[in-house]
């Protein structure tokens, strides 16, 4: 792992990309790229955060960010606890409070947490003296898997004819107004000089989303797809929908949904992304899902661990912080 110890990082939390520079992000990048090389050795352990401890605390499910954040914990040696909140007391009518309150008193160096509520991340950070980590909050951000998609997005630029992201087109398609993943990629990738596209039905379309994002919006697939270098895809999260936002899942993927042919509206190097779970044949055909030549979500996946375990590092062990602990519950 090289770090060579000029790594310089002030943040206490990672609560979203708001805020972070491009600097700050590229050190994410930079350092998680040299995580990797722990994760391609015979033994994948490293001795980097022995005697630290790290909480996930996760309030809705998750495969990807739950178990990566776990791995990442373990190949650095901390000791990693996985709070589920399905069999804990948060079912019996313990407030969020309470439960924060008895994490404090096992001394985590950090908390990894996921919820329904914007905002809960930022409410631990006045209530632990532990590190928090925002792995996602309602419709606000997901700091982690943006930093994934920048890193893998990144290990393409030579294929897709660049050496930076500026510049860069990138259309993020679907349910965009439910979607924290879009909220943090946008957010990060017109700091590192993107050039974002939203595309969705406008029920599907946060307000003011040119005027808050920076962003260009569309409400055609065939317009915003045209010349874009990364498609990012998004999940339909009918679950988070009280109203009818579309007027069905098969009318869904008739107008939204990328196939083939879609594909082929942007750039022909145009790489296809999805921060998963997927749903084939909702927002993308399994054809274009499983193909080699175009799709990299498994790239995504793998980078997700580095990612994290570049942020646990930078949190937990890595570099001097200058700011005053929280005052404790
Ligand atoms: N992308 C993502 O957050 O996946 P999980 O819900 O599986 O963690």
């Amino acid at each position: 792992m090289a770090t060579d110890g000029k790594i310089t990082w002030q943040r206490r939390h990672l609560l979203g990309l708001e805020g972070l520079s491009r600097q700050e992000i590229e050190t994410i990048l930079d350092l998680a790229a040299s995580m990797r090389a722990v994760n391609n050795r015979e033994i994948k352990k490293v001795p980097t955060l022995r005697g630290k401890t790290v909480i996930n605390l996760f309030y809705e499910n998750s495969t990807r960010t739950r178990t990566s954040f776990e791995l990442a914990g373990k190949r650095m040696s901390a000791d990693v606890i996985n709070f589920s909140v399905a069999a804990s007391s948060a079912k019996k009518g313990e407030t969020l409070l309470d439960t924060v309150a008895n994490l404090q008193a096992m001394t985590p160096d950090v908390v990894v947490i996921r919820h329904s509520e914007s905002g809960a991340p930022m409410f631990l950070t006045q209530h632990l003296h532990a590190a928090v980590i925002n792995a996602g909050d309602g419709r606000h951000e997901h700091p982690t898997q943006a930093l994934l998609d920048f890193l893998t997005i990144r290990d393409h630029l030579p294929h897709l004819g660049r050496d930076s992201c500026e510049g860069l087109t990138v259309a993020i398609c679907g349910d965009v107004l439910h979607s924290r993943v879009a909220r943090s990629n946008a957010i990060g990738l017109r700091t590192l000089g993107a050039n974002v596209r939203f595309i969705g039905p406008s029920t599907l379309m946060p307000s003011r989303a040119e005027e808050v994002y920076g962003v260009k919006v569309f409400n055609d697939m065939g317009a915003g797809l045209a010349g874009a270098d990364v498609v990012i895809m998004l999940r339909l999260q009918l679950e988070r929908m009280e109203g009818a936002y579309v007027p069905s899942v098969r009318e869904y993927f008739k107008f939204w949904g990328l196939n083939q042919k879609r594909l082929a509206m942007a750039a022909p190097h145009a790489i296809v992304m999805h921060p998963g779970p997927m749903n084939r044949g909702v927002e993308i055909a399994s054809d274009v899902a499983d193909n080699p030549e175009r799709a990299v979500i498994f790239e995504q996946v793998a980078n997700g661990l580095a990612v994290r375990m570049a942020v646990l590092y930078l949190l937990c062990g890595g570099g001097p912080r200058k700011d005053e602990l929280p005052p404790a519950v």
